[in-house]
């Protein structure tokens, strides 16, 4: 049967490689609609989760898993044979940066080579994960178009993610997309495929690279304006000014302003990251991302202003970080998600260890996390207390990270000798023990 035909009856069958924050809750929303769906994972683990109808993210729950493996739409493997019986493959793997900063591309070129074993005449192929424009023209297109050619052949479109995990409001299938095709062929077809599942807009530009480029973009605007906002933050904190106040009162200007909060690092896979996949290409043209790499660098020293904060809170008690028990609350880069991934936490408890604070953490999403870095003379892994507001008074300082809901942060305050907040979970101005940014 024709692509077009099968995609409009939705019989097509989907394979969707990597199965993370972005290939699940995909996975799922596919096989839902009707789509026969093969989920394909590197980690086995994963992989017999999802066949056990077990989620491992809040934004996919066990009983909908579930009912999609029942019905048979979505099954996962633990290899990539299953792409030869695909009509589509979406790729949702990781783009990290390596120590460097550098992109990591290893992950998009080697399912491409997956991709190039099983390719078959009328496959369409979609790259979702985040990456700088020019990724699937030169990374992807080579190794697939060695055989069959493009649009005539077989088709292949990039269309980001634009996932929020965590968002009630906007859930995968509500946002809109836009799609960039290698020719026109592959857009209206790639377009086609998405407005079968997405209730939002779908919007056809006329290349790969401008819908590369449209979700650097996003992730850049708010790279620099979260940067921004910290950085006035850190002043405000030396003014004597609460920051947290001068936003509210900004927002009640009804046009030319966007309200962004501080945070104590920028962090998840996505904003802290993608810019610098722009960056890196942009060097090829001579050209210098400044705004970026300002920003990063503001991101990337927020969490030594957050420790410069605690240690001049502890001073106030007469007290060195030395042997003084400090508890971290929160480790997931924002609220209500479990993702520790770029979050704070990894910076700051270090730091602390090395100062020879006595460091606690709390995250009730997050049971355990290692952390290394260059000092610690080797990896050191903690797992989360079990909290009580008792508990509290056994630390010197509470360190407020992520501002999880359903706790209440006054008493919090209450029960803490000290207290610094850099998410202004606590709203009461009245707290004398607690410091903000
Ligand atoms: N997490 C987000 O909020 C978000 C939002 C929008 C876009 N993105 C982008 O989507 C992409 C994926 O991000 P994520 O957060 O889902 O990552 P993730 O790490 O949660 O998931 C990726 C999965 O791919 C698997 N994988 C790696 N190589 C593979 C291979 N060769 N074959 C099969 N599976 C493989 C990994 O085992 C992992 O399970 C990234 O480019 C990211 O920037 C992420």
């Amino acid at each position: 049967m024709d692509l077009r035909l099968l995609i409009k009856t939705k019989k097509a069958k989907v394979a969707v490689i990597g199965l993370g924050y972005v290939g699940l809750p995909t996975a799922v929303e596919l096989a839902k609609v009707g789509y026969k769906v093969f989920g394909i994972d590197v980690q086995k683990t994963r992989v017999d989760k999802v066949n056990k109808g077990n989620s491992f993210l809040f934004d996919v729950s066990s009983k909908e898993l579930k009912e999609v493996i029942k019905s048979r739409k979505l099954k996962a493997f633990n290899n990539h044979s299953p792409l030869k019986n695909a009509d589509i493959v979406l790729i949702c793997v990781p783009t990290p940066l390596d120590k460097n900063k550098v992109p990591d591309i290893s992950y998009i070129r080697s399912t491409a080579q997956e991709i190039a074993k099983y390719l078959h005449r009328g496959q369409l192929i979609i790259l979702e994960s985040s990456t700088y424009p020019g990724t699937t023209r030169e990374i992807i297109l080579p190794e697939l178009g060695k055989r069959l050619k493009v649009g005539k052949d077989f088709y292949l479109a990039f269309s980001p993610e634009r996932i929020d995990p965590g968002n009630k409001t906007y859930k995968l299938k509500d946002v809109s997309r836009v799609v960039g095709g290698i020719t026109r062929k592959c857009t209206k077809l790639a377009a086609e495929f998405y407005r079968t599942f997405i209730s939002g807009q779908v919007m056809s530009l006329t290349s790969t690279e401008a819908a590369e480029m449209t979700k650097i973009l996003e992730n850049t605007f708010r790279l620099v304006n979260i940067s921004m906002i910290n950085e006035l933050a850190l002043l405000c904190g030396k003014m004597g000014i609460d920051i947290w106040e001068v936003i509210e009162a900004a927002k009640t200007k009804p046009y030319g302003f966007m309200p962004f909060y501080p945070s104590p690092k920028l962090g998840g896979h996505c904003i802290p990251l993608d810019p610098f996949y722009l960056s890196y290409k942009a060097k090829e043209y001579n050209f210098w991302t400044r705004f970026i790499e300002l920003a990063g660098e503001i991101n990337d020293q927020m969490p030594h202003s957050v420790v410069t904060k605690a240690i001049w809170a502890l001073n106030l008690k007469n007290k060195p970080v030395r042997d003084s028990k400090i508890l971290v609350w929160g480790a997931a880069y924002k609220r209500n998600v479990g993702d520790p991934r770029e979050s704070a936490i990894f910076d700051i408890i270090p730091d602390l260890l090395r100062k020879g604070a006595l460091v606690d953490y709390f995250d009730p999403y997050i049971p355990k996390l290692t952390f290394k870095d260059g000092f610690l003379k080797k990896p050191v892994t903690l797992k989360s207390i079990k909290y009580t507001p008792a508990k509290l008074k056994n630390y010197d300082l509470v360190l407020i990270l992520t501002d999880h809901s359903g706790f209440d942060y006054d008493k919090l305050a209450r029960n803490s000798k000290f207290v610094v907040d850099t998410r202004n979970a606590i709203k009461s101005r009245k707290h004398k023990n607690v410091f903000r940014l």
